[in-house]
């Protein structure tokens, strides 16, 4: 007889954290541990962490003593979102957010997005298949690097200033990175965002970094587009375009662009990579905690449906994390939708109808 074969486990913190954070987490974790149970060859185990706003407000901390230790010990962290009206955004986001990304050098953040079957772009001109691009954010300096300060508060001569740092290794190794990203996608295309008439010297390295790599990668094409050019690209020729490589705050400012063109900031994830497996990485959507909507029951959990399909990849489970995407495109396309990607579906619903649509695509009900 042959042994009964081993069941594959991860463990995965959560961190759900504020506004609507909590509500597409506990989403994300049903979907997730019905996908598992469905599938039955591997196994994941949560764990919740309750670091958040209020916890700040509590304690002082967000993060408590010896916390990083203790998300190390996870296979993934699945993220919501922080940000409270009550706390400084700067406090909040460098306190949760960044005091994970930083420290775990998960260097490489990327940002897919596409229009989904049954949603409409707001372009007249991009249907399902039009719009298919995949963002590479560097995600441990640049613009967020942290340098800088503030001196001669509240006088007329105060100064306040914000270094973005470029080292060598940081945008060489992200720039490899997102190559590799162009090389695995079908149409091998890479285009480096940059601003380097302006910025003369970080910009003009990264420029320099982006055509030495590119060297080593003869079978992708590339180019180079300057960030305000970008944006209109992204607009007037979306087929154009298909993996993008940006700094911390351009990428960041074009993905939001990117989830909008491609219907909702509600359905883009965000995979924060540290590609050398040395520290857990971390997925979240990339919508913020939403405070506007938080509480009401109509937060659009396919940003964190489709966050979770690509940690499954990262931990080795393709077959699993494909059927998870198949079931959320059934769904948007049976118009199961929320209110952002014009539905009347809430969070309950559509993660309802993802679950049964897991159980018909795993054969145990009929559609
Ligand atoms: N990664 C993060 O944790 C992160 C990212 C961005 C913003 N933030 C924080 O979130 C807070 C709110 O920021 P914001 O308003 O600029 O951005 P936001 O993404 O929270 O919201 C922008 C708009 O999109 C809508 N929206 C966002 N996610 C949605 C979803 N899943 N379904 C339906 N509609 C959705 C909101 O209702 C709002 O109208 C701030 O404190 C900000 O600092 C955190």
């Amino acid at each position: 007889m042959s042994p009964a074969p081993t069941l594959r486990k991860h463990s995965i913190a959560t961190i759900g954290a504020d506004g609507i954070g909590p509500e597409v987490i506990d989403a994300g974790v049903q979907v997730l541990r019905k996908l598992a149970s469905l599938d039955g060859t591997f196994k994941l185990d949560f764990e919740e962490f309750d670091w958040s706003s209020e916890t700040y407000k509590k304690t002082g901390q967000y993060i408590p003593d010896g916390g990083l230790e203790q998300l190390q010990k996870h296979d993934a962290i699945l993220f919501g979102a922080v940000g409270a009206p009550d706390v400084p955004d700067h406090i909040s986001l460098w306190n949760l957010r960044l005091a994970i990304c930083q420290p775990f050098q998960q260097y490489a953040n990327v940002r897919p997005t596409k229009i989904f079957r049954g949603t409409e772009s707001p372009l007249r001109k991009a249907n399902p298949g039009d719009l298919d691009w995949v963002i590479v954010r560097e995600n441990t300096e640049g613009e967020y690097a942290g340098q800088g300060g503030r001196s001669h508060r509240g006088q007329p001569w105060e100064i306040a200033t914000e270094v973005s740092i470029f080292t060598r290794h940081s945008v060489e190794r992200l720039i490899r990175f997102a190559f590799e990203t162009a090389r695995k996608r079908p149409r091998k295309f890479l285009t480096v965002v940059t601003k380097s008439n302006a910025q003369r010297n970080g910009m003009v390295m990264w420029d320099e970094i982006a055509a030495e790599v590119s060297k080593d990668f003869d079978d992708v094409k590339w180019d180079k587009m300057l960030v305000d050019a970008m944006t209109c690209r992204m607009v007037l020729d979306p087929k154009s375009l298909d993996t993008i490589v940006a700094t911390n705050l351009h990428a960041d400012i074009l993905s939001d662009l990117a989830a909008a063109l491609a219907g909702s900031i509600g359905i883009a994830p965000t995979s924060n990579f540290d590609p050398t497996r040395k520290n857990p990485s971390m997925f979240e959507p990339i919508h913020g905690s939403a405070f506007d909507i938080a509480g009401k029951g109509v937060a659009n959990p396919v940003a964190t449906f489709w966050t979770a399909s690509e940690m499954l990849i990262w931990l080795g489970e393709d077959e699993a994390a494909k059927k998870l995407m198949e079931s959320v495109e059934a769904v948007t396309e049976r118009g199961v939708r929320t209110r952002d990607l014009g539905g009347s579906a809430g969070t309950k619903e559509v993660t309802e109808a993802v679950c049964a649509e897991l159980e018909v695509i795993y054969g145990r009900k009929k559609a």
